[in-house]
C-alpha cells in the first residue's frame, strides 16, 4: 500500500526542493509515498490562464477563484477517491503531532495551498474536509505550510525512517519532548557525555531517557503535561 498526496498550488516550484530531497525523496524512491504537484495555472481561465480576481465588496488583495480549483479537484476525484481535502490557512486548526499521526494513516489526500488573500469561501464550503495552520503567523502562501505538513506526515509512514522505532521517541509523541542525545567524543572542552549512556545498561538508559524527557518537558513545555 502506497500513500498518495496531491498538492494544488499557484506556485508549485515552492514545493519542489523541500519535498524532493533527503527523507522525502527516499520515501518516494522506496515506493511508500507518491507526491504530485498540480499547477493551478494549468486550470486557469482564458488566454491569460487567470486563477485569481479582486474581491467582492472591495479591499486590497486578490482571491483565488473557484472554477480552476473545482476543475483540478474534480479531475483528481474522477481518478480515485480521497480521504481528505486539506486547505492550508492561518485560520485553520493549529498543526500538532496528533493530527500528523492521524493523517499518516490515510491513503489519498489533497492539499490546497492558499495564496494572496486566500480562496473564495465557496471552495472551502464545497470541497474542504480539514483546514490546517502551521502556527499563529501569516505566510505569503500555503506552500511552505504544505511542505511542513507533508514532511511531518511522510516521516511517520511505516518504513520511511531507517530505524522504525525512531519516530516513537520523537518530541511530542506521548506529549513529551525528546531527551538529549550525544555522539563522539566522550569529552569536549570539559563537557562530558553522561556516564549512564556509556554504561551499556540499556534498561537504566531507557529509564534515564524517560526521566530526562519528563524533566525537559516540565522545564520548557509544562502545558504539554496537562494535555494527557
Ligand atoms: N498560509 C498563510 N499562513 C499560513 C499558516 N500560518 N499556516 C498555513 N497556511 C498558511
Amino acid at each position: 500500500k502506497c500513500m498518495r498526496i496531491d498538492i494544488i498550488s499557484a506556485v508549485p516550484q515552492l514545493l519542489k526542493s523541500p519535498l524532493e530531497e533527503s527523507i522525502m525523496k527516499r520515501a518516494q524512491d522506496k515506493g511508500l509515498v507518491q507526491i504530485y504537484f498540480h499547477d493551478l495555472r494549468e486550470y486557469g481561465q482564458g488566454n491569460y490562464r487567470q486563477i485569481d480576481d479582486t474581491q467582492y465588496g472591495g479591499g486590497a488583495g486578490m482571491v483565488l477563484m473557484i472554477e480552476p480549483i473545482d476543475q483540478c479537484i474534480t479531475q483528481l476525484r474522477s481518478e480515485r477517491s480521497y480521504d481528505e481535502i486539506i486547505y492550508m490557512t492561518p485560520d485553520g486548526k493549529t498543526l500538532n503531532q496528533k493530527i500528523c499521526n492521524a493523517l499518516s494513516l490515510k491513503e489519498n489526500i489533497i492539499i490546497l495551498c492558499g495564496h494572496y488573500k486566500g480562496v473564495d469561501q465557496r471552495v472551502r464550503d464545497l470541497f474542504i474536509t480539514r483546514e490546517i495552520s502551521i502556527g499563529d503567523y501569516v505566510l505569503s502562501g500555503g506552500e511552505l505550510g504544505a511542505c511542513v505538513l507533508v514532511d511531518a506526515i511522510v516521516r511517520l509512514v511505516p518504513g520511511v525512517l531507517n530505524d522504525e522505532t525512531s519516530a516513537l521517541y520523537d518530541s511530542f509523541q506521548d506529549n513529551l519532548l525528546a531527551p538529549p542525545v550525544y555522539t563522539r567524543p566522550e569529552e569536549y572542552k570539559n563537557l562530558k557525555v553522561p556516564e549512564i549512556l556509556l554504561s551499556g545498561n540499556f534498561a537504566k538508559i531507557d529509564e534515564w531517557r524517560e526521566e530526562m524527557s519528563y524533566k525537559h518537558t516540565q522545564e520548557r513545555r509544562p502545558d504539554l503535561l496537562n494535555e494527557n
